[in-house]
């Protein structure tokens, strides 16, 4: 395997300049530059990222750990945190865990022996008790989920107030029958979602109907499951509030199966606004979050933990606002009730 060395003898400079112009660090003439850029390329150089990280004792890796790689929301999450991550250097370790805090715990764990310098984390679980160990003097920072006794930077969207808007919405349309098929009430983000729910039909004089609660995982079949149980009551719902969108989605299928028109039967809401919220006929009512700039924040919010590894700022939490858009999935008609 070709080294520095053999760079550094094959264009007659030494090996401080291969390594200055491979890392594009300090000056190297131009052509010198290219011409180490050309033989590197025709050795097939591979750098040793182990030697580098025994020199500046940074593996320059991030492992971000997130709950569903399938799901768009997080997607998007991703790809705000890499253009970040990529723009300082770091390479990104994206790790699913499918919901399992065992495998947050194999993650993390991984995270510490790869030597990554830094953790985005979206849990799949409020209570993180273990986290605090797992991650002592390893920098963290939480994104999308807060975490319970974990005293580390977050960066997050208001769930609560999101779900608000999203259910004064189906009441100021003159819903009084609005189930909601809730995310995992595990999560920061199903538990405040339905804290939102139940929020705003007591303020509207609104009884919770048990039968009317329905609880799902933030996957698709979920809420299509969930629909078809609403579907099954002998008053069932005039309007769904899905906690995100792939339950929405789900909903929807499940709707149409039975024969159900939406909105015009049922009007449904859902969660995220991830981009095919707006491409699906009847178009989805959602509640948008902000994803692609949830992640860029939580990434720069460690680069700047990382660049200033002397700082003691305690950490900070920063709270994202949700906005709710309104399309034909809950068409604006008053209910005659
Ligand atoms: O769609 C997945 C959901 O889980 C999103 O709403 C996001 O907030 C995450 O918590």
């Amino acid at each position: 395997m070709a080294t520095i060395y053999d760079i550094a003898r094959i264009v007659g400079v030494s090996t401080a300049t291969v390594s200055r112009a491979l890392n594009n660090k300090g000056y190297v003439r131009e052509e010198v530059r290219q011409r180490i850029w050309e033989v590197a390329e025709e050795l097939n150089y591979v750098p040793n990222s182990t030697a580098r990280s025994l020199i500046n004792k940074r593996s320059q890796i991030v492992s971000l750990i997130i709950p569903d790689i399938s799901n768009p929301f997080f997607a998007l999450v991703a790809r705000g945190v890499e253009d970040v991550t990529r723009h300082f250097g770091y390479s990104l370790l994206i790790c699913n865990t499918d919901g399992s805090t065992f495998r947050e715990k194999q993650y993390v764990q991984i995270a510490r022996e790869k030597q990554a310098d830094g953790i985005i984390f979206i849990s799949c679980q409020v209570s993180n008790n273990y986290l605090q160990e797992l991650t002592s003097n390893l920098p963290v920072v939480v994104a999308d989920r807060s975490v319970e006794d974990l005293s580390v930077d977050m960066v997050l969207n208001d769930n609560v107030e999101g779900s608000r808007e999203a259910v004064r919405h189906l009441v100021r349309l003159g819903h009084q029958a609005i189930a909601t098929i809730r995310g995992p009430q595990e999560t920061q983000t199903g538990i405040d979602r339905y804290i939102g729910y139940e929020k705003v039909l007591k303020e509207s004089g609104l009884e919770v109907v048990p039968d009317y609660v329905r609880d799902g995982d933030f996957k698709e079949q979920s809420g299509y499951y969930e629909a078809q149980q609403l579907l099954k009551l002998p008053h069932p719902p005039t309007a769904i509030f899905a906690a995100n969108d792939l339950m929405a989605l789900g909903t929807l299928n499940a709707l149409e199966q039975a024969g159900v028109r939406v909105p015009e039967d049922m009007a449904l809401v859902g969660y995220d606004d991830i981009p095919i919220a707006s491409r699906i006929k009847p178009g989805l009512t959602t509640v948008a979050q902000l994803k692609y700039e949830l992640g860029q924040q939580a990434a720069e919010r460690l680069m700047w933990r990382l660049s200033n590894p002397e700082e003691k700022l305690k950490p900070e939490t920063v709270v994202l606002k949700p906005r709710l858009i309104i399309r034909e999935s809950s068409l604006v008609r008053s209910i005659v009730s």
